[in-house]
């Protein structure tokens, strides 16, 4: 199994070696460069650069240097293929791996079968507006009263299907199309035998996929009182599947790169008249609420997102979900409520081009604070609803997953909601942390015990520099918090050294020091004392004060990047606790995961008996598993 190549350039191309490395470690802007302490060795002044310009990065004190892929491969202890899975899914580029079977030929043949249909379809479809006079009379007519130019229904391909039983239908036959193709396309519906065209009497919208393909058509309805729906859809096929395709992002997308913005908006017409008025970052979720895929699939060309909402209240609450899963997805998020009655088609047309773009700039405001005046008024006077209100906006900021940013949010929801900060973190903590224990599985034994028991060997043996190299540091960092915030309350009566006892079990740690402070410390907690840094200095071993001093001293610097960005309130480390050490575990874990992997690998190679090349196999089998649960939890993509 292989990465395909657009899938590594696509990569490539993505990555800003400032922002993959910030990820790790707090970079310093130093002139054009960045730099920050080591990673690698445990130095006392900066001799890690980061060359934006060039790309690179070079670690004086260790030798090493290279790119940003090399640094995760090296950070991590990922192959390079992990590496750049690891960087797809930081970017939410979607990869394809995979081999393909003849059942895979056999539906390909049939996706082509498709794609050329709805491509006959999508030209029959327009010449029937152009040159027919039912056409002509009702259809172009309809759009030409409807403001669209003829510049406009050229480039977005619409269309309009006659008023006729099986029109289509027929001349799909006579052009050599089999009816088993033209179902399966969606075009028409069978019925006790009878056969009718599926959008006739619409007018027809194309829709299509990101290459520009049609994929699927959206048809109108001219007639107004009917009992029919305003809009009818293909079904779903083999080529379109509703949920992963974003109306006009085709021709959106070089436009959402360039003005690194998107506009997102309800419906078809919206997305047509936008563009008419010039406005061609602009796509449409075509009436249904965002999905995850849709949401992915707009992250690869811009993190910022408006949603243009219609005035009315009541429509916009019942939107306000599918926003929440923007934040998930670490979308900065803008909406804009336009007047009551207006939807962007007919606001923009009213307005024009100029006015209408004024607007959006001038009553754009940031998802979360738009939220807040939405809810705040209605809570004035009343504790009750103000208190709801209050988790509401939290929740939503829980879904943000960049610590700093929701540190931000927590900062200014503050000053709107006249609430004192700390409250709202402590609020947004406890969210944070009930949400992530429901999602792992905290009954399983922890991965180095299960391990071992499987493997019935220990864990120090070596197997190779990287990894331990890369465990050790995973180590640390677990170490610093126990001892520097160890009595550092993280949820309600929880305090840190609890969970971090609660989580980790009777792990055994790696490095001999860790194990030592480790002991230490639970030692004295089973004794119900207290324990402060200076007991270290007193009562462990040389190795142990020397390690002690290191981890008290060694600093959290919150990297300028972001002080310059928002030239406001920094997030102290205290106040990410739980988060980060939840992510702290899971990258032991996952450090611990894959050295045992690598391990029974060898192991594997080694077995002489069939016996034991089974066990072997059982276990590497479980331990990927496991591996690729923890990934998943670590937003890191593996293979295999
Ligand atoms: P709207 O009712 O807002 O339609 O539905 P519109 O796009 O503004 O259309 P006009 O201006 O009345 O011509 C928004 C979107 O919801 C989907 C369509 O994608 C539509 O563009 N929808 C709506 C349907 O799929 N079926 C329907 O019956 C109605
Ligand atoms: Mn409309």
């Amino acid at each position: 199994m292989r990465l395909l190549q657009k899938n590594i350039d696509e990569i490539k191309n993505r990555i800003d070696i400032v922002d993959v490395i910030s990820d790790f470690i707090n970079l310093k802007k130093s002139g054009q460069s960045y730099k920050a302490l080591s990673p690698f060795t445990d130095e006392k002044t900066p001799s890690f650069f980061v060359v934006p310009s060039k790309g690179i990065y070079k670690c004086f004190s260790s030798g090493k240097g290279g790119d940003a892929i090399s640094f995760i491969m090296e950070y991590d202890g990922l192959s390079y293929t992990e590496a750049l899975k690891y960087l797809a899914g930081k970017y939410g580029i979607e990869i394809e791996e995979r081999e393909f079977t003849e059942e895979d030929i056999k539906a390909q043949n049939e996706r082509e079968s498709l794609f050329i249909i709805l491509n006959y379809a999508t030209d029959y479809f327009i010449s029937n507006l152009r040159n027919s006079d039912e056409g002509k009379t009702v259809g172009l007519t309809y759009f030409k009263n409807r403001g669209l130019t003829e510049e406009i229904i050229d480039k977005f391909e619409l269309g309009y299907s006659l008023e006729v039983w099986d029109d289509f239908y027929k001349a799909a036959l006579k052009q050599g199309f089999g009816e088993d193709i033209i179902e399966k396309a969606g075009l028409i519906i069978k019925k006790e035998e009878k056969v009718y065209d599926r959008f006739r009497g619409r007018v027809i919208f194309p829709i299509y996929n990101q290459t520009g393909k049609v994929i699927a058509f959206g048809a109108r309805t001219l007639k107004k009182d009917t009992k029919q729906p305003k809009y009818v859809n293909s079904p779903e096929t083999e080529i379109y599947h509703k949920g992963n395709v974003l109306y006009g992002l085709h021709m959106a997308k070089g436009p959402i790169r360039k003005a690194d913005n998107c506009f997102l908006v309800e419906g078809y017409t919206d997305v047509i008249s936008l563009y008419q008025v010039g406005i061609e970052n602009v796509v449409s979720s075509s009436g249904t609420s965002l999905t995850e895929d849709q949401i992915r699939l707009l992250s690869r060309y811009s993190e910022n997102i408006t949603v243009l909402f219609d005035g009315d209240p009541a429509g916009i609450k019942a939107s306000l979900r599918g926003i929440d899963m923007l934040l998930a997805g670490g979308q900065n998020v803008r909406a804009v409520v336009l007047p009551e009655g207006h939807d962007p088609d007919s606001y923009s047309k009213e307005l024009g081009g100029y006015e209408f773009r004024k607007y959006l700039e001038e009553n754009a405001h940031d998802f979360i604070t738009f939220k807040i005046n939405l809810f705040v008024n209605e809570a004035k006077g009343d504790p009750v609803k103000k208190a709801a209100t209050i988790r509401d906006i939290v929740e939503s900021i829980s879904q943000i997953p960049d610590p700093i940013k929701r540190t931000i949010y927590i900062k200014e929801s503050s000053v709107l909601l006249d609430i004192d900060e700390s409250v709202l973190m402590t609020e947004l903590n406890k969210i944070i942390l009930k949400a992530r224990r429901k999602s792992t599985p905290a009954t399983e034994p922890p991965i180095s015990i299960m391990a071992d028991a499987v493997i019935g060997q220990k864990l120090e043996e070596d197997v190779s520099d990287r990894l331990n190299a890369v465990l050790r540091r995973k180590e640390r960092e677990i170490i610093r918090s126990l001892v520097r915030y160890g009595y550092k309350e993280v949820a309600d009566n929880v305090y840190l050294y609890q969970y971090l006892f609660d989580e980790l079990k009777d792990v055994k740690f790696f490095t001999p020091v860790y194990e030592e402070i480790y002991n230490i410390f639970k030692d004295r907690i089973s004794k119900d004392e207290e324990l402060e840094a200076g007991y270290f200095l007193e009562h462990g071993s040389d190795q142990v004060k020397s390690e002690i001093i290191d981890l008290i001293t060694d600093k959290y610097v919150i990297s300028d990047k972001w002080r310059d960005k928002y030239n406001i309130w920094i997030p102290k480390e205290e106040e990410i606790l739980s988060s980060k050490t939840y992510t702290d575990i899971e990258r032991l874990n996952f450090a611990y995961i894959k050295k045992l992997i690598r391990k029974n690998l060898n192991e594997l190679k080694n077995a002489e008996s069939k016996d034991d090349q089974q066990k072997y196999q059982i276990i590497h089998m479980e331990l990927k598993k496991t591996e690729k649960k923890i990934a998943g939890v670590l937003g890191i993509v593996i293979s295999g």
